[in-house]
């Protein structure tokens, strides 16, 4: 049947088609330096381990909070985020409902988990009075 022929071509050009964009975008992966330290940054700030929790805290923050809160944290349009004394509950409301005026809310952006990981990286931001002793001062 010369049809199902045709259309048997049609599928198998369609998906190599297919095979080929995913191969050249697994590759982009791979092969695109990854960079290690976002533009900007000072040395400070520590990137966690990929795969962890703290990790997809830092790429979220990256992503959504960098432009206000600095991408070292330090502060910029927001505040520094090192030190934050607030509970984890607040800053999981603070993310959630922004500020009124201030921060917008990220509810409808990122979810609970998403949520959490940024709350595990901003608690991993330690104020230098925070830092163990000895590292502070010498004694
Ligand atoms: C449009 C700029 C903007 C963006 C984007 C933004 N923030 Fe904020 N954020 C602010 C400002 C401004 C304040 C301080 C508001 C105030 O104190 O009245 C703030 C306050 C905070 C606080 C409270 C800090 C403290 O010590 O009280 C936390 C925590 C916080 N932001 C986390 C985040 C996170 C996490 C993100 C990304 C998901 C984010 N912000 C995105 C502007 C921003």
């Amino acid at each position: 049947m010369k049809l199902s022929l045709e259309l048997k071509g049609i599928i198998l050009g369609t998906v190599s088609g297919l095979a080929a964009i995913g191969i050249a975008f697994a590759a982009g992966e791979i092969f695109q330096p990854r960079p290690t330290r976002a533009s900007g940054a000072t040395e400070e700030l520590v990137i966690p381990p990929t795969g962890t929790p703290v990790n997809q805290g830092y790429e979220l923050f990256m992503l959504n909070c960098a432009h206000c809160h600095g991408t070292d944290a330090r502060g910029d349009e927001g505040p520094d985020l090192h030190g934050v004394t607030k509970s984890d509950q607040r800053i999981v409301s603070i993310i959630q409902n922004g500020i009124k005026g201030e921060m917008p809310k990220f509810s409808g952006k990122l979810n609970d988990s998403e949520t959490r990981a940024l709350v595990a990286f901003i608690r991993t931001l330690k104020a230098p009075h925070e830092m163990p002793h000895g590292q502070r001062r010498n004694q």
